[in-house]
């Protein structure tokens, strides 16, 4: 029994004599294979979820997005004479503007070609056919195609574009063939529905973060008019105003804020913006029974703790 369970371990000297027995282990070999293959995969994929190869990717931190300084004005009115009149310079300016904008579904003449309507249904109008037109070929029909597109029909509008440089557009999409003549009753029309003759008033504009910037300094101006308000008060105690303003104020702050922001306001705007709502503007209700003269008093004296 002894001797039984002494042969059922392992004789590792006599393994070592026939090594051939060790192949018996297979499943050993063959689980430390496997282990040492995904502990060399589990490594290779470290540099992938920690994202450590370079990727080629543009530095965006430094790109600002923002408005650029324009300073506003009008857009120039459409000069109607000219519309009938196009001159050599117009439509050059509308060879390019149809170019860029309208080739890639028209083509380059205008045949309905571009490779960007290939795939359109209907194809993009081929302006050499006269027949199966949606608003028309007359100028204020296209006009009004430019104005507000044929969007059931896959024609986009172009609003954006200023009234003159569409009919520039228009003058060299004319060119193509033979289109109806402009007539001045069409012209009239087209200025009653689109005020062409006035021109277009566009309002200046700064970077939002110039206008930031800005805002900023007149705030710290004034916090700095009211601190030196207060200071001025703290020197003038014995005034008349200083006394009647020390009896009513709940809120210095917010008494002098208003004249800070505006140094120009009237007796009477005062007197009635108090009247209405003493709180909001750092005062008692109780100022309401207060005589006009002493609240004359209290405004002038604001007034010249301002300077
Ligand atoms: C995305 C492609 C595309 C672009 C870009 C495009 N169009 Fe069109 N256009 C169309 C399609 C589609 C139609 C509709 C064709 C139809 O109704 O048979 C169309 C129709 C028209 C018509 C005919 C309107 C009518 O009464 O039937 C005019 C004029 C026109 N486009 C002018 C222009 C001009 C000018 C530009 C550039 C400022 C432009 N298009 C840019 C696709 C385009």
């Amino acid at each position: 029994m002894e001797k039984q369970k002494i042969r059922d371990e392992i004789d590792f000297k006599e393994l070592l004599r026939s090594p051939l027995r060790l192949y018996g282990w297979f499943f050993v070999y063959f689980f430390l294979l496997i282990l040492a293959f995904g502990i060399f995969f589990g490594h290779k994929l470290i540099p992938i979820s920690y994202n450590e190869q370079n990727v080629s990717a543009t530095d965006l931190t430094n790109v600002k997005l923002d408005l650029v300084e324009k300073k506003g004005g009008i857009i120039p009115a459409v000069d109607l004479g000219s519309v009938i009149n196009p001159s050599k310079e117009m439509i050059s300016n509308g060879k390019e503007l149809y170019d860029a904008n309208c080739k890639s579904c028209h083509g380059d003449n205008g045949l309905g070609d571009g490779p960007a309507g290939m795939m359109l249904n209907p194809k993009p109008r081929n302006f050499k056919l006269i027949d199966g037109w949606t608003n028309g070929r007359t100028i204020d029909a296209l006009y009004k195609t430019l104005q507000e597109g044929i969007l059931s029909r896959g024609m986009a509008a172009y609003e954006y574009l200023s009234p003159s440089d569409r009919f520039d557009i228009l003058h060299y999409l004319r060119t193509f063939a033979e289109y109806p003549e402009v007539t001045d009753e069409q012209i009239n029309q087209m200025n009653t529905a689109y005020n062409l003759s006035a021109g277009t008033i566009q309002p200046n504009q700064i970077p939002v973060e110039k206008a930031v910037e800005k805002v900023l300094i007149e705030q710290k101006d004034i916090f700095s008019k009211v601190k030196n308000a207060k200071k001025r008060i703290e020197q003038s105690r014995n005034l008349p105003g200083a006394a009647l303003l020390q009896t009513y104020s709940i809120d210095l702050d917010k008494v002098l804020y208003l004249f800070a922001v505006n140094n120009m306001i009237t007796f009477d705007k005062y007197y009635s913006l108090l009247k209405n709502d003493p709180q909001s503007f750092g005062f008692n209700p109780s100022i309401i029974r207060v005589s006009v003269s002493d609240l004359r008093t209290i405004f002038d004296y604001l007034k010249s703790t301002m300077i």
